[in-house]
């Protein structure tokens, strides 16, 4: 007898929803999927080969493309769990290297998982030296995205050792060298950007401390990991870990779906994230705020944000799936406060600006009726200003904070038997079969 695996006896504990083709009168029954939580699901997968249909749903508004058990969102309510922790409870009191953990393995770690963990992490941060050579054929001013496109693309040419996907201790070595070399990347794009001294990790700092000193620290002076600094790190790391089926995150399982190894999959998922709709969001928010300027303009960029001729949009407003306020925006406008002060910042005219935009666009009702709220960008690039960061690093951070998350959901599609190359269909709109027309007889 076939054995059922947890993941099919959960999920078929649901009814079936009867599909009817008015055309033929035939009927169809569709099996429908309970998951542990979150909207039921119509289980399609055998619809063409049983209907002749395939189904249209551009932009998947309503389309699950896979199972997962890493995030949960309920997005009416503004709920984001990893494996049935809140993200408000993580924020407050996780390390991010334990959200990893969490995130690869389904549980928190114990002390000693912890530290085993933590210590593989520590120990895969340095990058092989003849990496260091590739920032150099960059321009001085390339957008640190492009670097990072290309840098973590280029990881697959330098550890062969991992790239087998088929092997469990592989694929386990190949997520610990992206989560821990990220850092080392990021910091080394920054500093090519501003013309300084690459600054190599040191061991005995944990993840968020040895970004800072990579990203800030300069060989003249001795540079100390202030504490509030290494806090309100750690809270944007963990708070962007991971999102379920994101873009980005839909495009690293997509790429991976063919076999293709981890550090190419995470470099597709590091282009997928860079466009303003998705984590450029970041940088635009603030080039937005810098571009309002005053509180007295804001009314003309909420006018500009409502018309339909006008291309503007209000960055880190609205989302796909939150309709209700995004829990992680709420979070950050909480710390946004505590890091400012923190940092003795008595005065930043952009949270000013931010709050006061944030009021006026949530009692308009263009904005009211699409259940457009804050999103996670909103509120992260002041905190991210006030902590030194120039603007084109904003979506950087939010791609070293991401990469648990696509390498754990690329980890969790490898390592499910179901899984199957991603390849959607089309709705078909071109020219029927014509034939071929000589160029001297062409109009
Ligand atoms: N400003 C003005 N109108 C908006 C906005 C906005 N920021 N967002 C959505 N709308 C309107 C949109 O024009 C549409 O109106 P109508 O029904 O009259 O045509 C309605 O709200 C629904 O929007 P949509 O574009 O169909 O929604 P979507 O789910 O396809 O897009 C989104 C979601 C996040 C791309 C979009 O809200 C947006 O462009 N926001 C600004 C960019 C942003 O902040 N992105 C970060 C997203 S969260 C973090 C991440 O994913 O990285």
């Amino acid at each position: 007898m076939q054995q059922t695996s947890p993941k099919s006896a959960e999920a078929q504990a649901g009814d079936h929803v009867t599909l009817i083709d008015h055309a033929t009168g035939r009927q169809f029954d569709l099996p429908v999927l309970e998951g542990t939580d979150g909207p039921k699901v119509i289980d399609i997968r055998r619809l063409y080969r049983d209907t002749g249909y395939f189904t249209y749903d551009p932009g998947f508004t309503s389309t699950a493309s896979c199972d997962s058990r890493l995030t949960f969102i309920d997005g009416e309510v503004g709920i984001l769990r990893h494996h049935g922790y809140s993200i408000e409870d993580l924020a407050a009191n996780a390390r991010f290297v334990e959200v990893c953990y969490l995130l690869l393995h389904g549980e928190l770690p114990n002390k000693k998982e912890l530290d085993e963990f933590d210590h593989h992490i520590t120990y895969h941060t340095m990058l092989h030296e003849q990496l260091n050579y590739f920032y150099r054929g960059f321009r001085r001013d390339a957008h640190p995205m492009a670097i990072m496109v290309a840098v973590v693309g280029a990881l697959s040419a330098f550890y062969h050792d991992s790239t087998d996907i088929t092997d469990p201790y592989q694929r386990m070595v190949a997520t610990h060298r992206l989560i821990a070399k990220m850092p080392t990347i990021a910091a080394m794009a920054y500093k090519y950007s501003v013309g300084q001294p690459f600054v190599y990790p040191r061991n005995d700092l944990d993840y968020a401390e040895n970004f800072l000193r990579m990203t800030f620290a300069v060989p003249c002076e001795e540079y100390v990991v202030k504490p509030a600094v290494a806090r309100a790190m750690n809270r944007i790391l963990v708070l962007h870990a991971d999102h379920e089926q994101n873009a980005s995150t839909a495009t690293v399982r997509i790429a991976g779906s063919s076999a293709a190894n981890p550090f190419a999959c995470v470099a597709a998922g590091i282009a997928s994230l860079w466009g303003p709709a998705h984590g450029g969001a970041n940088e635009a928010v603030l080039n937005m705020l810098m571009q309002i300027g005053s509180k007295d303009r804001i009314s003309e960029f909420i006018k500009r944000a409502k018309d339909k001729n006008d291309p503007f949009r209000l960055m880190g407003f609205g989302h796909r799936v939150y309709k209700n306020y995004d829990p992680r925006a709420a979070v950050l406008r909480e710390s946004c406060h505590e890091v400012l002060n923190d940092l003795g910042v008595a005065d930043e005219p952009l949270l000013d600006l931010a709050m006061e935009l944030e009021r006026i666009a949530r009692e308009d009702e263009y904005f009211v009726e699409r259940k457009l709220f804050p999103n996670v960008d909103f509120y992260s690039g002041i905190t991210l200003k006030a902590m030194g960061f120039p603007t084109s690093m904003f979506t950087v951070l939010f791609a070293l904070a991401r990469s648990v998350g696509w390498v754990a959901q690329w980890k969790e599609m490898i390592e499910d038997p179901d899984q199957r190359i991603g390849r959607p269909r089309q709705l078909y709109l071109g020219e029927t079969a014509r034939t071929y027309v000589p160029l001297s007889e062409r109009g």
